[in-house]
């Protein structure tokens, strides 16, 4: 087991490019079941759900071949297979293969995703909208059983406008017979990259990236050589490293306009930022202001970035209050941040926060991804040396995550984690 020691302190500056993102290439990787034509996609994220997802897909009959950031992918020949209940847990996009795989194949049995740290996370969306295609899905032992001979377009209302289920459905649509249309369907950026992935297969898409998604499902999709874009919430995180540290972070190669939430709000709490055609900089020489943030489905405040700006107004003058509304407790990060010195509580949705003028460095533990990357950011500000563990969460999203912060000045390194081994 490893950890991250990281010794605070170090303004960060200088220029970073951001891997692509994570969320992207798990839904395009649900999507290349599609075809059988070969798939080529460009920087793929070195991150461990990737490898996941890889893994998986290839019980289901696909060849993946990894070269440098690239993967080769190759679903020639696709069958039910057997994904097992702890790979599937172990990341929540195992399920999107559902749908996809049994409109290429006809049927599929999947064991149920389950809930994490996070929330609940149920699918009964995804369900609905399968099921309105024609899916017969059962439920037994913790594994779903679907069959059906052709899907069918359906005209599909989501509840709320989950990322996942849009995905999905507008996924397995793209080889259902006749029109799909997803109504208060997700508009995150994500969905709109998978739109232009399927559009490069021969799918016919209207209205990706807005409420209203229509597809025009196809017998067969062909191939597709497609490159991921950047993680826009792991440039989110850069940015607010810059931030925080009171240095000054560039990233470059992103999608300025995808970011406008985050910008806004370090500009409220007295943040410098530049920004260019596709380029971003934060940069701060002072103590920050609080600020009021609350998580909305995009364009608003991302959930994803909800913990690591929390780390950052833990140090900000003044009262903040975050308040999220995706997740039932996406608040792991929350006592941690407390034994570095934060003074912040939990009130039903919302964290409260009395920002104080210096962390300390402390042993602390990452029990999610973006809890992971919070702690980091707080380590970084902080007084001393912090050793932050269970960094598995960390290495699921963050492609490079300590050579691109030491590329900025941070003081940070991989070590064994010694408490760990005494432990056992
Ligand atoms: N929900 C339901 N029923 C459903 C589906 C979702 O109640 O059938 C609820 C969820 O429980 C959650 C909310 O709706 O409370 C939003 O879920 P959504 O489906 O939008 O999220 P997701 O697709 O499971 C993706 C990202 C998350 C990100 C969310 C929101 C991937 C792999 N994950 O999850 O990313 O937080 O969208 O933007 O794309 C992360 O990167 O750290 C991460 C958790």
């Amino acid at each position: 087991m490893t950890m991250f020691r990281i010794d605070g302190g170090s303004k960060l500056r200088g220029d970073v490019s951001v891997a692509g993102s994570k969320n992207s290439a798990l839904a395009i990787l649900s999507a290349v079941v599609l075809t059988e034509a070969p798939i080529t996609l460009r920087g793929v994220p070195n991150i461990a759900d990737v490898k996941i997802k890889s893994d998986l897909l290839r019980r289901f009959g696909a060849k993946i071949t990894e070269d440098d950031s690239n993967l080769l992918i190759d679903c020639g020949t696709i069958f039910d297979g057997h994904a097992d209940e702890e790979t599937v847990r172990a990341i929540r996009t195992s399920f999107y293969l559902l749908g996809p795989i049994l409109a290429r194949v006809g049927k599929i049995e999947i064991p149920a995703p389950g809930g994490c740290k996070i929330g609940l996370r149920p699918v009964d969306l995804h369900l609905k909208g399968l099921a309105l295609m024609g899916a017969k899905i059962t439920l037994e032992g913790g594994v779903y059983r679907a069959t059906a001979d052709r899907l069918h377009g359906a005209n599909v209302y989501l509840d709320s406008p989950s990322a996942g289920a849009t995905q999905h459905l507008m996924t397995t649509a793209c080889l259902a017979e006749g029109v799909t249309v997803i109504q208060n369907a997700a508009m995150e950026p994500e969905i709109t990259t998978l739109a232009r992935f399927l559009g490069q297969l021969g799918a016919r898409i209207e209205g990706a990236g807005t409420s209203t998604i229509t597809i025009y499902g196809q017998r067969k999709l062909g191939g597709a050589n497609f490159v991921i874009p950047a993680d826009r919430m792991q440039a989110g995180t850069y940015l607010l490293a810059g931030a925080i540290t009171r240095g000054s972070v560039r990233v470059n190669g992103i999608l300025p306009e995808e970011h406008t939430a985050v910008v806004n709000k370090l500009i409220e709490c007295g943040a410098d930022v530049e920004q260019g055609y596709d380029w971003i900089r934060a940069s701060a020489d002072g103590r920050l202001n609080g600020t009021r943030v609350k998580t909305m489905p995009h364009p608003g405040f991302p959930t994803d970035m909800q913990q690591p700006m929390a780390a950052l107004l833990a140090t900000a003058k003044g009262a903040s209050v975050v308040e999220e509304t995706i997740y039932e407790s996406r608040t792991g990060h929350v006592n941690e941040l407390v034994r570095m010195g934060a003074e912040m509580r939990i009130e039903g949705r919302s964290v409260i926060i009395n920002g104080v003028e210096k962390l300390k460095g402390a042993g602390v533990v990452a029990s999610d991804l973006r809890a992971g990357a919070a702690l980091c950011l707080a380590a970084m500000a902080a007084e001393g040396e912090s050793h932050i563990r269970n960094i598995e969460m960390i290495d699921r999203g963050y492609h490079c995550f300590e050579e691109t912060l030491r590329s900025l000045g941070a003081k940070i390194d991989r070590v064994a984690n010694q408490e760990r081994r005494l432990a056992h």
